[in-house]
């Protein structure tokens, strides 16, 4: 559609001005695209700007930190926040408005409700990180009703986020199209992540253990070996940079549940710290005649 507007983004806090904004657009007949963001924003989100703009005629991007899907002693306190760069990035790249709401403007005093999902958001970060998930759905279905676009977008970085949104957006019959985009990658093969900037020398070089995992378990799985053994294989190079492992592990890509027999689209998972940053990535794998 390749739409854009030119000139400064319009910064909304308000939930209500957001809301009536972007109605407003999509009863003159504009279809709205929302990238939902906690700022920090890098390559990555600039991927999902493009490709909304290039579906939409107008887009809007939310950048807001939320605290509900942080657990105690993560990094809410310190995650960046730099809400002029990310300005600057977003008018080069003619959004029409940035949602950049305080905490009481999305959750009010007293506020009693949130959103859980279950199925794909009971494994891994779900059982590493409890109530993260539920942070994320609550926030996204917060964010979702204050800014009721035609489609939203996710980066693929966070496969299982990307499940949980649709679980709940067909679950809930939420009138949203979700889309999931190709992650962004540094040349080293290091998937794009605000967290990235925790990284020391150090722990940058070794953090591409994660993607080196990942392409392991591609070839050895092209090449037919059991689900045991690519994960084994996985935690070997992860270990062996001194990664701390949360998983490792190539499951079905819908479901996350163990990888069937029958030609099943799989996804290999890995999540583990460096110092204290916590990195996450994935690689698609495509249904291969024999699983196991
Ligand atoms: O992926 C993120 O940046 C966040 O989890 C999201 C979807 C913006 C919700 O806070």
């Amino acid at each position: 559609m390749g739409g854009g507007s030119a000139g400064q983004p319009r910064l909304l806090t308000s939930p209500t001005e957001m809301r009536d904004e972007v109605l407003a657009a999509r009863a003159a007949g504009r279809r709205v695209g929302f990238v939902p963001t906690m700022g920090a924003l890098h390559a990555g989100h600039a991927s999902l700007v493009d490709r909304a703009t290039a579906d939409c005629h107008e887009v809007a991007v939310s950048i807001f930190v939320n605290p509900t899907q942080f657990g105690p002693g993560e990094d809410y306190g310190r995650y960046p926040r730099m809400l002029e760069a990310d300005t600057r990035l977003l008018e080069r790249r003619g959004v029409r408005w940035i949602f950049a709401p305080r905490v009481e403007d999305l959750y009010p005093a007293g506020a009693a409700t949130r959103v859980v999902v279950e199925g794909p958001a009971l494994p891994f970060e779900g059982a590493i990180r409890p109530g993260h998930f539920s942070g994320v759905a609550t926030v996204v279905c917060r964010l979702f009703t204050a800014l009721p676009a035609d489609a939203a977008y996710f980066g693929a970085k966070d496969w299982q986020q990307t499940l949980v949104v649709k679980r709940m957006v067909r679950d809930l019959g939420l009138p949203v199209d979700i889309v999931v985009c190709p992650t962004m990658r540094e040349p080293d093969g290091l998937a794009l992540s605000s967290r990235n900037a925790y990284l020391d020398a150090a722990d940058r070089g070794r953090a591409v253990a994660l993607h080196e995992s990942l392409l392991l378990a591609e070839r050895l799985w092209h090449a037919g070996a059991a689900v045991d053994a690519i994960e084994r294989g996985m935690r070997d190079v992860l270990e062996a940079h001194g990664v701390a492992l949360d998983y490792a592990a190539v499951v079905a890509a819908e479901s996350l549940g163990p990888v069937p027999s029958q030609p099943t689209a799989a996804v290999a998972l890995v999540a583990g710290r460096l110092g204290s940053t916590r990195l996450i990535d994935n690689r698609e794998l495509p249904p291969r005649p024999s699983a196991d």
